[in-house]
C-alpha cells in the first residue's frame, strides 16, 4: 500500500521523537512493502517564527489532503507571552477542527514491565490497568465562545461550554462501539451535579446506552472519577468524556502506567483520515538533548497503521517490539529504575527498529 503522511514536527523535542517514529514507520514499510511518503510541514511555535502564524493555510490544506499526519508537540516558553491567536497550542485546535477530528482515543495501559514506575502502590498497579479514555475533541470549554470584558473597573473573563446533542451521541457511540471490541463497560464522567451542558451530556449518553444493552454502562461525576482512578484503576474499561475532562483525567491516567512518555493518541473524524500524537508535551527543559522518550509517538504511529491504514499485522509488529525492548531493560531517563539500562531517544528507537526486525 501507498500511504502519503504529513508531519509535523513541532517544537521542543517533538522533532527527535518524531524522526525515531519515522524510522519505525520506515521499517514497517520495507518489512511488509508498504510505501510511506512524508510531506514535512510547520505548525505550532516553529511556524509563528518562520511565518508569524502557528497555523499556516499550507499546513492546514496538507493535513486535510493526506492519508494521516503524524504530530509531535507544540509550544515552549518562548511563545508563552503571544496573544491568543497566535499561540502554538492554537495550532493544535485548528487542525483538530479544520480536519473534524472529535474522538480522540488515550489508551491507559499498565506494561508488566513497568509497574515498578507506576506512583501507585505495587498493589494496586497489580490489578492491572488497561483503559482506554475516549475525549471529545472539537467541542465543550474549548471552542465555546471566549472573552474578556471590563466590568465596575476590573476585567472579567469567560469561556463557555456548550455542547449540542449530536457532538455527545456521536462521541458515545465510538465509546460504545470501541467498548463491544473491549471488556464491555462504559463510563461516562461528567460535573451533572453543577452543569448545564453535563445534564444534557449525561441525558444524551444515557439514551445511545440503551442501544448497547450488552455493554455495561454508568456515569460518575468527574471529582469522584479522578479519585477512582488513582484508588482502583482496574475498574475501568472505556471512559468518555468532554474535551476538558478528558485532557485533565488522561494525564493523570498516563501518569499511573509509569510515564507520561509512554502514551499515544489517536484523534479521528468520520473518516479514516486522523492525526497521531503522544500525548505528552514538547519537553522544552529536554529538548535537543536526546533525553526525550519515543515510545508514546511510536505507538501513536502503531495507531495510525492500525485505525487509518487497516494494517493491523503491521500495528503489532511495532507494538511487540516496544515490549521486548522494555523487557530486555532498557528506559529513557523518565522512567528510569535502577537495575535496568538508561538510554536516550535515539538508541530507544534503534532499539525499538532492531527488536522488529528480529520478530
Ligand atoms: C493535549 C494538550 C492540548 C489540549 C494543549 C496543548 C492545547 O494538553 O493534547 O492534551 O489541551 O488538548
Ligand atoms: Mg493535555
Amino acid at each position: 500500500m501507498k500511504k502519503k503522511i504529513t508531519v509535523i514536527k513541532g517544537d521542543g523535542i517533538g522533532p527527535e521523537i518524531v524522526e525515531q517514529a519515522m524510522l519505525v514507520l520506515d521499517s514497517v514499510a520495507s518489512r511488509f512493502s508498504h510505501s510511506f511518503e512524508y510531506q514535512p510541514v510547520l505548525a505550532g511555535g516553529c511556524a509563528v517564527d518562520a511565518f508569524g502564524t502557528p497555523l499556516p493555510d499550507e499546513t492546514v490544506k496538507a493535513c486535510l489532503e493526506c492519508d494521516s499526519v503524524l504530530l509531535g508537540a507544540v509550544g515552549g516558553p518562548k511563545w508563552d507571552g503571544l496573544e491568543p491567536a497566535l499561540r502554538p497550542e492554537k495550532a493544535l485546535l485548528g487542525i483538530r477542527k479544520q480536519m473534524g477530528l472529535y474522538s480522540n482515543l488515550r489508551p491507559a495501559k499498565l506494561f508488566p514491565e513497568l509497574a515498578e514506575a507506576s506512583p501507585l502502590k505495587a498493589a494496586i498497579a497489580a490489578e492491572g490497568i488497561d483503559f482506554l479514555v475516549v475525549r471529545e475533541l472539537t467541542g465543550g470549554i474549548y471552542f465555546g465562545e471566549k472573552k474578556t470584558v471590563i466590568q465596575d473597573g476590573e476585567r472579567v473573563a469567560s469561556d463557555v461550554m456548550l455542547y449540542s446533542e449530536h457532538e455527545v451521541e456521536r462521541i458515545a457511540r465510538v465509546a460504545f462501539d470501541t467498548a463491544r471490541k473491549r471488556r464491555k463497560k462504559v463510563t461516562s464522567i461528567d460535573k451533572a451535579n453543577v452543569l448545564e451542558s453535563s445534564r444534557l451530556w449525561r441525558s444524551v449518553v444515557e439514551r445511545v446506552a440503551d442501544e448497547y444493552p450488552d455493554v455495561e454502562y454508568q456515569n460518575m461525576l468527574v471529582d469522584n472519577a479522578a479519585m477512582q482512578i488513582v484508588r482502583k484503576p482496574s475498574q475501568f474499561d472505556v471512559i468518555v468524556t468532554s474535551n476538558m475532562f478528558g485532557d485533565i483525567l488522561s494525564d493523570e491516567a498516563s501518569m499511573i502506567t509509569g510515564s507520561i512518555g509512554m502514551i499515544p493518541s489517536s484523534s479521528l473524524g468520520d473518516g479514516t483520515r486522523g492525526m497521531y500524537e503522544p500525548i505528552h508535551g514538547s519537553a522544552p527543559d529536554i529538548a535537543g538533548q536526546d533525553k526525550a522518550n519515543p515510545i508514546g509517538t511510536i505507538l501513536s504511529a502503531a495507531m495510525m497503521l492500525k485505525y487509518s491504514f487497516d494494517m493491523e499485522q503491521e500495528a503489532a509488529c511495532v507494538e511487540e517490539a516496544v515490549e521486548r525492548v522494555l523487557k530486555q531493560g532498557y528506559r529513557t531517563a523518565d522512567m528510569a529504575e535502577e537495575g535496568k539500562i538508561t538510554v536516550g531517544c535515539k538508541q530507544m528507537g534503534q532499539l525499538i527498529v532492531a527488536a522488529m526486525e528480529e520478530q
